[in-house]
């Protein structure tokens, strides 16, 4: 391609799903919320669908980022950027604090970091985290030595769901780094969240998404939080209809009413211990998770096993042994319990 003006994307390989069982009985591998939204938020969507000739209103996007301001904990809609999914959120911020630099992250971590930060020609610089008895550290004495002009925490962590940062951890690394990317798209399953704590800071953003808690997933709404000037510049990259009129509705619909999340985070923290039961009767092992899924590490065939089952989880790249396993309605777990005490 003559145009090519990024060459490095020459060399970068596509951001690529596991195949598709023939038949998918339980679908464990996504992280998704299993359950619809509500109705209310459904008919939202739907409204917005009967005026699908015109384009999105920006005013409505305004009254978007006012209640998520108001639900995130943050001063006001100036400091929070509606994006079409979390993703972009990312993407924006990977553009914006490292286009053709250096990123530090932990190892492992979300595995669609690789395609942003190589679309932003980025070079991502690992760090181990480390296991301590059925959780995953991160040393940030050791991780702040990592060179990168922006560093990027997902906090519950995506494969591990273990929480990496508190505080004073965010604290030290704001000091530590130009830059500092806070991914907390499982915080709803924690026991804190750090985005509230934005406004101390000049260099750090958050990234927040409604796929998870508010099972919003295919509607694609997420948020990038931060303090008002970089919200302001990093703005300018988007044109004021990017995000449809049907994921606005539906997003303001979740928002004014989120109480509808509480149900399903207490059936996951209910069943997280349910599974981790299961799977250590078995001797294997199931770490501690703060998001709505739990890693495992069994035996190397189960992953193709439970797929042959129809029943889907997600390889992590720890080895051949590791899978991670979302939280899905009781009739898929049970799917998922049979299966293993099968296999
Ligand atoms: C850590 C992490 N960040 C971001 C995302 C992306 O979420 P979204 O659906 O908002 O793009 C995911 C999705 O699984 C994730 O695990």
């Amino acid at each position: 391609m003559e145009c090519l003006k990024r060459e490095w994307l020459r060399g970068m390989k596509t951001y690529m799903l596991p195949p598709k069982p023939k038949k998918v009985l339980a679908r464990l591998h996504m992280n998704e919320n299993p359950y619809p939204p509500p109705p209310k938020v459904i008919e939202a969507a739907k409204k917005a669908a009967e005026n699908g000739n015109l384009y999105p209103d920006p005013e409505r996007l305004w009254k978007l980022r006012e209640l998520a301001a108001k639900y995130y904990r943050v001063p006001g809609p100036e400091w929070v950027l509606p994006t079409l999914g979390s993703d972009t959120a990312l993407r924006l911020a990977f553009e914006c604090c490292a286009l053709a630099s250096e990123i530090a992250l932990p190892f492992p971590s979300f595995q669609a970091y690789p395609a942003l930060a190589g679309a932003a020609g980025a070079k991502l610089n690992y760090y181990d985290l480390r296991i301590e008895e059925n959780r995953f550290v991160l040393d940030l004495e050791g991780f702040k030595e990592t060179n990168g002009d922006l560093a990027v925490i997902d906090s519950p962590n995506n494969p591990t769901g273990s929480l990496l940062l508190d505080e004073e951890g965010l604290e030290e690394l704001a000091e530590s780094f130009p830059a500092v990317l806070v991914d907390e798209a499982y915080a709803e399953f924690a026991p804190y969240s750090l985005t509230e704590n934005v406004e101390n800071y000049k260099n750090v953003l958050f990234t927040r998404t409604m796929s998870k808690a508010f099972a919003l997933a295919g509607f694609r709404m997420g948020f990038l939080i931060s303090n008002p000037t970089y919200i302001e510049n990093i703005s300018k990259m988007v044109l004021p209809y990017d995000i449809p009129s049907m994921t606005v509705e539906a997003a303001i619909a979740a928002m004014e009413d989120p109480s509808y999340s509480k149900e399903y985070i207490e059936y996951v923290n209910k069943e997280k211990k349910r599974l981790k039961e299961k799977v250590e009767a078995l001797g294997w092992k199931a770490f501690e998770s703060y998001t709505n899924f739990v890693l495992v590490k069994a035996k190397e065939g189960v992953v193709e096993a439970l797929r042959e089952r129809g029943i889907m989880v997600r390889r992590v790249p720890l080895g051949k042994e590791w899978f991670r396993v979302s939280i899905g309605k009781p009739e898929e777990m049970k799917l998922f319990y049979e299966a293993i005490e099968e296999i």
